[in-house]
């Protein structure tokens, strides 16, 4: 099942964000921030069985959406949950109009770079030092195709 995060979740959360991003893990503040206060951010969770196994948390800023964090509990890996999370997102986006949905993926990050690329994003630009680490990352992107083009309220 995937659903909205709470905070009741958040301890499962942090220990597999440390554990899968140990050099930039995202503080408690930021998933309460993203929870509460952003008014841009759906951030949900996967679970089963009382566990948590994943986390997804994507912005929509008018046509434009981005995946902002996902990641998957490691025993869980390879089972397709990633790929549930991003089937959610991306109808969410596709009914909300968005145009382009992106993401910012570590260079070497092979496993993520795989999923984005079953999924249809393309690379679009690579932007240097991007990681606190001093890693680069590709910018990748996906076309979503938007509102519909209505022309009878076009103008010429
Ligand atoms: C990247 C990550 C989220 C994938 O989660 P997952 O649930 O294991 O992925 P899925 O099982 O849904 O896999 C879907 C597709 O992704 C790709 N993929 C996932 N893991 C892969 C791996 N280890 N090697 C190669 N391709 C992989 C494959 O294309 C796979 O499709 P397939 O099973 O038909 O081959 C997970 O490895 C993870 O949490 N990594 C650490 C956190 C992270 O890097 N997050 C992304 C930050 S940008």
């Amino acid at each position: 099942m995937i659903r909205k995060m709470c905070e009741a979740d958040l301890p499962a959360v942090l220990e597999m964000e440390k554990d899968l991003f140990p050099s930039s893990p995202w503080p408690e503040h930021e998933f309460l921030y993203e929870m509460h206060e952003n008014p841009f951010s759906t951030l949900c969770v996967e679970e089963e069985n009382g566990v948590i196994r994943g986390y997804i948390d994507w912005w929509i800023t008018y046509e434009q959406a981005q995946i902002a964090n996902i990641a998957v509990l490691r025993p869980a890996q390879k089972q397709g949950i990633a790929q549930k999370m991003i089937d959610l997102c991306v109808e969410n986006c596709v009914r909300e109009g968005c145009e382009i949905l992106s993401l910012e993926v570590r260079i070497n990050n092979d496993p993520a770079i795989r999923l984005y690329e079953k999924n249809g994003f393309i690379t679009a630009a690579r932007r240097k030092a991007y990681y606190e680490d001093g890693t680069d990352a590709w910018l990748m992107i996906k076309p979503l195709g938007g509102l519909e083009y209505d022309s009878n309220t076009a103008c010429d």
